[in-house]
């Protein structure tokens, strides 16, 4: 029995996500909570013809509490996205507090939940979360998680295009670590499973790196106001609860990108921090699950000397971000 919970259930991602969970034949109950419209979508989802019961609450009569109770999985997608013209950063003064008073929801009625955060900044919600969960004294690093997959989604399409073959995108498979935002986000392309074409001029490289980077905001672009990505968030979204669930399940060898506190397993994020040379709190990688959570943050492993700067251009603003969200919940009443 596995009950996933999808808090901001009405929205842009949301709906998606809700959708290709509902999909899920391992997902047993789905629990749908947002501010607007859940009952009417739990309707619709459940005539769906899968094992999930789909339920829907509001904030009234404490729909938060009912919704989170017997979570197994928590997915954050509530808060607004962007604009042309913002950073996600730029998102934090709305965001964060949405994502602090839904994490107080978690601590208090589903404390062992996997949480999976999308809410962006995710370079501070996820600290955000981490931080309330201190507060409650509930706090399990090995249970909070960034979700970065669709940068990993995007460096196997763009690398695809490249090749000239849509048809390889599914078995091509590239770690992006760092964060989730502008430099923060470093592809590791030399370890791509399918290799870029010999010869790949250096300035073709840098302009697939910077693709990938920037994708939100060539889909920000292209909305033209209408918000960000929603569809492809929701398939990594859903891509990354289906790797969740089999490792809680069980499964061995369940490996999946994602922005962890690195004290979630001492050994290997401390080998990390010394990899990257900052003893940054968070970062994201390639993180093996367990059911109890994660089990061995994977090493960056050997990288070019074009992947050492972009890892380094990473720090800074990580750790600003970071710092960010956790002293928000410090100085938060
Ligand atoms: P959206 O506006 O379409 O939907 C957000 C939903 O959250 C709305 O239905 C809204 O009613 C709901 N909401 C707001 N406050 C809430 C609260 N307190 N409790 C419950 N629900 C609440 O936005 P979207 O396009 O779905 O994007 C949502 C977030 O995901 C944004 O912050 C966006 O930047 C982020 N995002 C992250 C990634 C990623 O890779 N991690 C990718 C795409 C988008
Ligand atoms: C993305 O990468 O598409 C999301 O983080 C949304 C955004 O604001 O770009």
């Amino acid at each position: 029995m596995v009950k996933v919970v999808v808090l901001g259930a009405a929205g842009g991602i949301g709906q998606p996500l809700a959708l290709l969970l509902k999909a899920n034949p391992l997902v047993t109950e789905l629990g749908l909570y947002d501010i607007v419209n859940t009952p009417g979508v739990a309707a619709d989802l459940s005539h769906i013809a899968t094992p999930a019961k789909v339920v829907g609450y509001l904030p009234p009569d404490e729909g938060l509490k009912k919704v989170l109770t017997g979570a197994d999985v928590v997915v954050i997608p509530a808060g607004i996205p962007r604009k042309p013209g913002m950073t996600r950063d730029d998102l934090f003064k709305i965001n964060a507090g949405i994502v602090r008073d839904l994490a107080t929801g978690i601590a208090i009625t589903a404390p062992k939940a996997f949480v999976l955060v999308i809410s962006n900044p995710v370079n501070s919600t996820v600290p955000i979360v981490a931080e309330v969960f201190k507060k409650h004294g509930v706090f399990d690093p090995k249970k909070i998680f960034g979700v970065t997959t669709l940068d990993v989604v995007r460096a196997s399409t763009f690398v695809s295009e490249i090749l000239g073959d849509l048809g390889k995108a599914p078995s091509i498979s590239v770690p992006v670590v760092g964060g989730h935002s502008g430099v923060t986000i470093v592809p590791l392309l030399s370890q791509s499973t399918v290799p870029l074409p010999s010869g790949f001029a250096k300035s073709d490289l840098e302009a697939l790196v910077n693709r990938i980077q920037y994708g939100g905001d060539e889909v920000v672009k292209a909305k033209d106001g209408a918000g960000s990505a929603t569809l492809s968030m929701a398939y990594a979204g859903a891509e990354f609860a289906a790797k969740v669930i089999k490792a809680i399940k069980g499964e061995k060898g369940i490996v999946a990108p994602t922005f962890v506190n690195l004290a979630s397993d001492k050994a290997s994020g401390d080998a990390l921090k010394k990899e990257i040379g900052q003893d940054l709190e968070y970062f994201s990688a390639p993180v093996e699950l367990g059911p109890e959570g994660v089990v061995f943050i994977n090493p960056l492993g050997k990288l070019t000397d074009y992947e050492k700067t972009l890892v380094q251009a990473a720090l800074p603003e990580l750790a600003i971000s970071i710092e960010k969200g956790v002293s928000f919940i410090g100085s938060s009443k």
